[in-house]
């Protein structure tokens, strides 16, 4: 039997078949979760999701609930739940695999971060960071017996990583708000963790200025001398999201070939 079996869970958001979310939603459709989705509904709504729903099919979950939800949008969130509590009725996990800042900041050139303007560094905070207290508040009513809520992160959210600028801030504020939510939730039963990922190819990464040379000095620095796999992160996903990590709570676990343990 799988390490789900019997647990349902809203995974958000799948761009394309890199997307960290959609290696985690393998990982646990092949325990044996029933998974929604969300996506961003992009200029062209429906090409957006034409575009993830090719992506679930490759990964063999096509036919699995997928909703529209612009985190940024109060108003969305509150459908997108609406939906999947008509849809599921109560969930045991939710899985926070988002974030945006305007790349234009993203960038290694010297001064790149002092000059952030407000309205950037509130949309990056907001998207990234603010999006995983929203959602989770709105999971609550579905999750009326606790449950597990795991949000991705980066090592630049503790130390300087070249080019990851206002990024590095939000991760800080996010995994900040992943201990603050562990714990005002614990009395529920709701665990909240989040998964240092080491650098992976996806879009959002080949935003970040310089990421190329992150992928090398893993490989260089790393213990394992390696970079990881995106699957790598869905194993650990479904530690945290399973009866496994049942006493683990306002944890970070980083899967990152060990890079964060080297200091030379
Ligand atoms: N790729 C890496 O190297 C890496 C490393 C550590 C952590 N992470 C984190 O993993 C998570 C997933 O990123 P990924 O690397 O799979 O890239 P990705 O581009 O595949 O996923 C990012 C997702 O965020 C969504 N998103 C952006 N703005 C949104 C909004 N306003 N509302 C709803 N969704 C929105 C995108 O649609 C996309 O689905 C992110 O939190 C990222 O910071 C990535």
């Amino acid at each position: 039997m799988g390490l789900l079996a019997g647990k349902k869970g809203l995974i958000l958001n799948i761009a394309n078949d890199r997307s960290i979310a959609a290696h985690i939603a393998r990982n646990a459709v092949n325990q044996g979760a029933t998974c929604g989705f969300g996506f961003l509904p992009m200029d062209n709504p429906e090409k957006s999701e034409r575009r993830v729903r090719k992506a679930m099919e490759e990964f063999g979950f096509g036919h699995e609930w997928l909703y529209p939800i612009d985190v940024a949008k109060d108003e969305q969130i509150e459908k997108f739940f609406t939906a999947a509590r008509e849809r599921f009725g109560t969930i045991d996990f939710l899985v926070h695999s988002l974030a945006f800042a305007d790349r234009a900041f993203l960038q290694k050139d010297p001064g790149n971060f002092t000059t952030t303007p407000r309205n950037v560094f509130a949309q990056a905070l907001d998207i990234s960071a603010y999006s995983l207290i929203a959602l989770t508040r709105a999971a609550l009513s579905l999750m009326p017996n606790g449950g597990s809520v795991i949000a991705l992160t980066y090592l630049g959210g503790e130390k300087v990583i070249p080019g990851y600028n206002v990024m590095g801030v939000a991760k800080a504020a996010l995994e900040a708000a992943a201990r603050y939510l562990a714990f005002d939730l614990g009395p529920r039963k709701i665990r909240v963790n989040t998964i240092s990922a080491g650098p992976v190819r996806t879009l959002s990464a080949m935003a970040v200025g310089g990421i190329d040379e992150m992928f090398a000095h893993v490989q260089r620095k790393a213990p394992l001398q390696r970079n990881i796999d995106a699957d790598e992160v869905g194993k650990t996903a479904v530690y945290l999201l399973s009866d496994l990590s049942s006493g683990v709570t306002g944890e970070n676990i980083y899967v990152d070939s060990g890079f964060n343990t080297v200091g030379l």
